[in-house]
């Protein structure tokens, strides 16, 4: 595969991307488990000795991991896999004084150190650093946690430029809203869902209500090594946010800040809160896409801002579902970029092939 970093000589990824069984297992190791991933929110981890276990991705990654908060104040995420057979250690969230496997017995404590193994006494060399539960890194980002599996690119390059550029948002006193939050099941691959949010070039033609409040013309998209800013400027009339003098974004009429990470991520910040939505594979014409609404100022958030959330979700689930069905037609290879309008696209290909093709090093 290869992709034109100039996307005026560009041409999309080949479509078998979205369809072909192998491509989409390869994904897996070369893109997820090399990427960051929301994995809990802190507010659901509040009380000390409170554990909860996570299956990273049902269906695709299948990692079982665990997120505690141990009695020093720590948040740790650990796999949440037995050291000694392999058993899944915790399988309910709750509160608990230490992690006690159900198989054999083997006591580990919150921050996964091994503890005590009954019937080991006569075990040379044990126990060692191998019996302690894996322990993954864990980035505690305004009370979103994030977990790698495989780390290449340190956590702060995909989510610097969001915080920079919004760093005068309380963000850490959003609160999550499970009556507002709800799974979205599409019958397309991951990445067409991906392609078709890293651009506003669609807002027109797909989402005529949306286009009524942005004001189209002065849309924007902005590139960051491994995430993209798209800027929508609301018509008069409608809901901006009132936004500080000493920000680059000062007296202009924002409506909503579209950030999305790499690969799969999205975070959209409205006057209200944010809603953020994560991508997740489960076969490569499936996905699921977990909507989850955070409030900032729950009195803004009316029924028709709820109204116009679910709305433009599910213009976008038909689009991107009869894409689906374009691509695997025998006919479409692949396309070329408007060099105005899908930026953001093109730059996703690239850090797909990128990442496809294992050279992380190359911007
Ligand atoms: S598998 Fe956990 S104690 Fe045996
Ligand atoms: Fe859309």
């Amino acid at each position: 595969m290869e992709m034109n970093q100039d996307i005026r000589f560009a041409r999309t990824l080949d479509a078998s991307f979205y369809t072909d069984i192998s491509t989409f297992e390869k994904v897996k190791e070369s893109i997820f488990a090399k990427t960051w991933h929301w994995i809990a929110d802190a507010q659901q981890l509040s009380l000390s000795n409170q554990v909860i276990p996570v299956q990273l991705y049902p269906g695709f990654l299948e990692e079982p991991l665990l997120v505690t908060h141990d009695n020093n104040g720590d948040l740790h995420c650990l796999s949440n896999v037995c050291t000694h057979r392999g058993n899944l250690l915790v399988k309910q969230s709750g509160v608990c004084n230490a992690l006690v496997c159900t198989y054999h017995g083997r006591k580990f404590s919150l921050d996964g150190k091994f503890q005590f193994m009954p019937e080991f006494k006569k075990v040379e060399n044990f126990p060692t650093q191998a019996d302690d539960l894996k322990a993954l890194p864990l980035m505690n980002w305004n009370n979103l946690l994030f977990t790698s599996l495989n780390p290449e690119i340190p956590f702060e390059l995909f989510i610097n430029e969001m915080q920079q550029r919004l760093s005068w948002l309380p963000i850490h006193k959003f609160r999550y809203e499970p009556l507002y939050s709800q799974d979205y099941l599409v019958n397309a691959n991951w990445a067409l869902y991906c392609d078709n949010y890293l651009e506003g070039f669609h807002i027109p033609y797909v989402h005529p209500s949306l286009n009524q409040v942005i004001d189209y013309n002065s849309y924007t998209t902005e590139l960051f090594p491994y995430s993209t800013l798209q800027l929508g400027l609301a018509k008069n009339g409608e809901q901006t946010f009132d936004i500080p003098a000493d920000s680059v974004d000062a007296g202009k009429k924002v409506a909503a800040y579209y950030f999305w990470i790499f690969p799969n991520m999205m975070f959209n910040f409205y006057p209200w809160g944010c809603s953020i939505n994560i991508v997740k594979p489960i076969k490569q014409n499936l996905t699921r896409v977990s909507f989850r609404t955070y409030l900032w100022k729950p009195e803004l958030f009316d029924s028709k801002a709820a109204t116009m959330l679910e709305k433009v979700e599910r213009e976008d689930e038909n689009i991107v579902e009869q894409v689906q069905q374009g691509v695997q037609s025998r006919f479409y290879t692949s396309g070329r970029f408007s060099p105005d309008r899908e930026q953001g696209v093109h730059h996703f290909h690239c850090l797909i092939n990128k990442f496809l093709i294992g050279n992380l090093s190359v911007q």
